[in-house]
């Protein structure tokens, strides 16, 4: 069975914006070197396409959580299934995620990561869904869209394991 996609944002519109604010970015860090962390697996496609708009030095390493929950929910109870291969003591870091919903993924993540000493910590996401916060104290520093309360798909983003290879965001229109 083939789910019908209904295209929210095209290849073109994500592109022209990862490279905005790619320039935002390394304005903010001209000067600095930048550690960027993609958290696996749907963050891996926007980390590639900013990393390579990027002006600064940019060093990468990977993560991947899980979140326990029923469904579609998370619990905000996150289990560190791969963790990074470097330490973070004096880098400055960005944490790039496809896409921040409730927050408690991330709220938790930056505890954890913050421990490590980095000399800075940032968030930069693709998509953010405010309307669905939970954990109202996760600050994010770069947006690429905020997009209302749908369950999207592409770029990285899957519904049970499919489409994250699509070149655009999509509504999986169930
Ligand atoms: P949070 O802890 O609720 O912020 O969970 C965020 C995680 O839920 C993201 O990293 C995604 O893996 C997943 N997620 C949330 N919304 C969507 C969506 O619309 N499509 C696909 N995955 C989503
Ligand atoms: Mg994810």
């Amino acid at each position: 069975m083939e789910d019908k996609i209904r295209v929210l944002l095209t290849e073109e519109e994500v592109n022209a914006r990862i490279s905005e604010v790619a320039s935002a970015i390394s304005k903010d860090y001209e000067g600095k070197k930048l550690h960027l962390i993609c958290i696996l697996k749907g963050g891996v496609f926007f980390t590639c396409e900013l990393a390579k708009r990027l002006t600064v030095p940019v060093s990468l390493d990977f993560m991947s959580v899980s979140s326990y929950g029923s469904g579609t929910q998370s619990s905000g109870v996150v289990r560190i299934i791969k963790d990074l291969d470097e330490p973070l003591e004096g880098k400055n870091v960005l944490i790039v995620e496809d896409i921040i919903d409730s927050g408690r993924t991330l709220s938790y993540l930056i505890e954890v990561l913050k421990q490590r000493n980095p000399a800075s910590i940032e968030l930069c996401t693709l998509l953010d869904k405010p309307e669905r916060r939970v954990k109202k104290q996760v600050q994010v520093k770069y947006t690429c869209f905020t997009i209302p309360d749908e369950f999207v798909v592409g770029y990285g983003l899957d519904y049970d394991q499919k489409y994250r290879n699509l070149p655009y965001i999509g509504v999986v229109e169930l």
